[in-house]
C-alpha cells in the first residue's frame, strides 16, 4: 500500500481558503476567512493543520489524491487552561485515528506551553465527538444547558487535567506510538512526532510556539 505522507503544524496565511472550506464542509461555516485570520498572529492560540502529502507514487495511482488539509483544531491558552475550540477532520477522512491525532496535538502544545488543564464543550449527541475525547483522558464535569442553537442543545463541559504532571508526559508519548501505529496501518505516516528534544522539533516548529507560558487572552470567548 502506497503510504501518504502528513504533517502537523501551524496554519499559514496560505491556508486560508482551504480551511474554510474544511470548516464549511465540517460545520456548515461556522468561521469565515477573517476568524481564522484573527488566530494567526494571536500568541495565545493554536490553530493546527494536518496536511497530506500525496507520493509521486499514490498521485499516479489515485484518481482521487487527498485533499491537502484534512484536518484542523483550535486551542486558545487562558492564563493555565487550554480551550479547545475547534476540532475537525474532513469527511472523506474520518474514522482512520486522524481526529485523535490532531487532538493529540492540541494536547501536546498545550502541555508544552505549560498549561495545566485543557477543557472543552461537546453536543450532548456528539457521540464521535465525546468517544475521542474520552480517549484522550477528557471527563465530563457539568453541562451548559441550551448552550447551541439550530438544533438547540446541552454542552458537557469536559475537562482534562494534570497535564503538567510527569506521568501526562509518559501518557503524551504512548498515545503518539498507540497513534503513529493507527496511521501506519491506514497508510498514513507522520515522519516525527512533535514530542522529543527540543519539545518542538520536527512537528510544530512556528516561532510562535517556543512561547512556555500561557499568555493571558486577547479577546473574550466564543461560543462554538
Ligand atoms: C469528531 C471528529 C473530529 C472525529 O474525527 P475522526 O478522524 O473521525 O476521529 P478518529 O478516527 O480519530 O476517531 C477517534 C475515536 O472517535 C470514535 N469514532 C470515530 N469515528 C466513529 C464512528 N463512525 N462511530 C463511532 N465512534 C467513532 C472512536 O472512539 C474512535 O476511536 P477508535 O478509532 O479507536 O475506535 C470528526 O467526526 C468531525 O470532524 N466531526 C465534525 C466536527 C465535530 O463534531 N467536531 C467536534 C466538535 S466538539
Amino acid at each position: 500500500m502506497a503510504e501518504t505522507e502528513l504533517t502537523l503544524r501551524p496554519l499559514e496565511s496560505s491556508h486560508l481558503s482551504a480551511a474554510v472550506a474544511l470548516d464549511h464542509l465540517c460545520l456548515g461555516g461556522w468561521w469565515g476567512e477573517q476568524s481564522y485570520r484573527n488566530e494567526l498572529d494571536r500568541d495565545s492560540s493554536d490553530l493546527i493543520g494536518l496536511f497530506a502529502h500525496p507520493t509521486t507514487q499514490s498521485l499516479a495511482s489515485d484518481s482521487l489524491a487527498p485533499p491537502d488539509l484534512l484536518g484542523l483544531g483550535c486551542q486558545w491558552l487562558i492564563l493555565d487552561e487550554a480551550h479547545i475550540i475547534l476540532l475537525m477532520v474532513h469527511p472523506h477522512y474520518r474514522s482512520q485515528g486522524l481526529g485523535l491525532r490532531v487532538l493529540l496535538g492540541l494536547l501536546t502544545q498545550a502541555h508544552q506551553r505549560g498549561a495545566a488543564c485543557a477543557t472543552l464543550e461537546v453536543r450532548a449527541s456528539n457521540a464521535i465527538a465525546r468517544q475521542l475525547y474520552g480517549k484522550l483522558g477528557f471527563q465530563g464535569v457539568g453541562q451548559r444547558p441550551h448552550y447551541y442553537q439550530n438544533p438547540d442543545e446541552d454542552a458537557l463541559i469536559l475537562w482534562c487535567r494534570g497535564l503538567q504532571r510527569p506521568a501526562f508526559g509518559q501518557q503524551l508519548r504512548a498515545w503518539q506510538a498507540a497513534s503513529q501505529q493507527r496511521l501506519g496501518q491506514g497508510g498514513w505516516h507522520l515522519p516525527t512526532p512533535e514530542f522529543g528534544t527540543p519539545p518542538l522539533a520536527g512537528g510544530i516548529t512556528h516561532p510562535k510556539y517556543l512561547a512556555v507560558a500561557c499568555p493571558a487572552p486577547k479577546h473574550p470567548r466564543r461560543i462554538k
